[in-house]
C-alpha cells in the first residue's frame, strides 16, 4: 500500500496518466471516425437526393410523373440508373420540349452539379447502371484495332462504319458519333437510348468499351486520316462499291469508245 501511494506520487506519474489517455481517445477516435464519415456521406447524399426531387418536380415530372413512374407523355425512370439520366440530360436530349419520332439533342440547360442531384433522386426511385469512372471510360491505351472489329459487328449496322450515323425507319436515327465524349458514348452503351439496345458488361466488357471509345477516338480525331485513302464520305462498303462502278467502268467505257472511234476513224480513211 505504501509502495503503491508511494509509485502515485512519482513525478512521472502525471504524465503516464497524460499519454494513456491520450491513447485511449486516439483509440476512441479511429474506432468511431469512419462512422461518422459514413453519416457525413450520406447525409450528403440524401440532400443532393432532396434537391434532385425539387429540381425533377419542376422540369421532369410532367411528362414522367412526379414518382417516375411514367405518363403517356414520357416512359418510367424507375431502374433507369443515374448513367441514363447522366446521358439523357447531359446529352441535352432531356428535357424534351415536345413529342416526336426521336427526341434531339439540344444545348444542355443543366449544370453537372445538378445533373448529379437528378440522377441521386432518381436511381433512388430504384437501382440501375451507375454514371462510369473515368477509369472506366478513358479510353487510353486501349486497343484501337479490337474496339474497330467490336464496333463493326455490334455498332455499324445502325452507326455505319465509322459513326457516321445513318437513318432508322420511322423517322428515327442513328446519330453521328463524332465529338461525343467518352463518357457519353460509355452510358449510351450501358443503357441503351431509344431503339438502341444496351450492352451491359456480360455482353460487352469494360475493356471491350474502352477499345470501341479507343476506335471511334481515332477514326473521328482530326489527326487521323481515312484508312486507306480517299474517304468517300465514310459510307459503307455499297455507296464505296458504286463510287468503283460509276468512275472505274465509267472511265474504261470511255476509253473503249475512244478506242472504238478512233479505230473506225482509221479504217475510214
Ligand atoms: C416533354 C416530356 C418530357 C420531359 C419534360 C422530360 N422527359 Fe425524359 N423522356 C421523355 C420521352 C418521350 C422519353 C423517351 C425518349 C425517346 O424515346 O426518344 C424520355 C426518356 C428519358 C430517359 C431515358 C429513359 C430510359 O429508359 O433510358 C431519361 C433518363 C429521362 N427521360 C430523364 C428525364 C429527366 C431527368 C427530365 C427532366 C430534366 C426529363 N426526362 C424531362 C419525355 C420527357
Ligand atoms: C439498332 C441500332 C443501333 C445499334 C446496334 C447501336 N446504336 Fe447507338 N444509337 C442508336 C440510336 C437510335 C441512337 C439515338 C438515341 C436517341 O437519340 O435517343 C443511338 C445513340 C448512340 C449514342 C449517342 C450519340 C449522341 O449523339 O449523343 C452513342 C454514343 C451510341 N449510340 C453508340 C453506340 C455504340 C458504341 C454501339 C455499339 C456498341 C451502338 N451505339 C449500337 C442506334 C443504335
Amino acid at each position: 500500500m505504501k509502495k503503491l501511494s508511494a509509485r502515485r506520487r512519482h513525478p512521472l506519474a502525471a504524465v503516464v496518466v497524460l499519454l494513456l489517455a491520450l491513447a485511449c481517445t486516439g483509440g476512441l477516435y479511429v474506432l468511431l471516425a469512419p462512422t461518422s464519415e459514413a453519416k457525413a456521406d450520406t447525409t450528403a447524399q440524401s440532400l443532393a437526393i432532396d434537391e434532385g426531387k425539387k429540381l425533377y418536380a419542376v422540369g421532369c415530372a410532367s411528362c414522367h410523373g412526379t414518382g417516375g413512374q411514367g405518363t403517356t407523355d414520357g416512359p418510367s425512370l424507375v431502374g433507369v440508373g443515374a448513367a441514363a439520366v447522366d446521358f439523357q440530360v447531359g446529352t441535352g436530349r432531356m428535357p424534351a420540349q415536345q413529342p416526336g419520332a426521336q427526341v434531339p439533342k439540344k444545348r444542355n440547360i443543366y449544370s453537372q452539379a445538378e445533373i448529379d442531384q437528378l440522377a441521386a433522386f432518381i436511381s433512388s426511385l430504384g437501382a440501375g447502371p451507375n454514371v462510369p469512372t473515368e477509369a472506366q471510360y478513358n479510353p487510353e491505351g486501349a486497343d484501337i484495332a479490337k474496339g474497330g472489329e467490336l464496333f463493326r459487328t455490334n455498332c455499324a449496322q445502325c452507326h455505319n462504319f465509322t459513326g457516321k450515323g445513318g437513318a432508322l425507319t420511322h423517322g428515327k436515327f442513328a446519330p453521328d458519333l463524332e465529338g461525343v465524349s467518352p463518357k457519353h458514348i460509355y452510358e449510351a452503351m450501358q443503357t441503351g437510348p431509344q431503339n438502341m439496345p444496351s450492352f451491359p458488361d456480360t455482353t460487352l466488357s469494360e475493356q471491350n468499351k474502352q477499345d470501341i471509345i479507343a476506335y471511334l477516338d481515332a477514326v473521328n480525331g482530326d489527326d487521323t486520316e481515312s484508312p486507306g485513302g480517299l474517304e468517300l464520305g465514310g459510307l459503307g462498303p455499297v455507296s464505296e462499291g458504286l463510287f468503283a462502278w460509276i468512275f472505274g467502268l465509267g472511265g474504261l467505257i470511255a476509253v473503249a469508245v475512244w478506242v472504238a472511234a478512233r479505230t473506225a476513224k482509221a479504217k475510214k480513211s
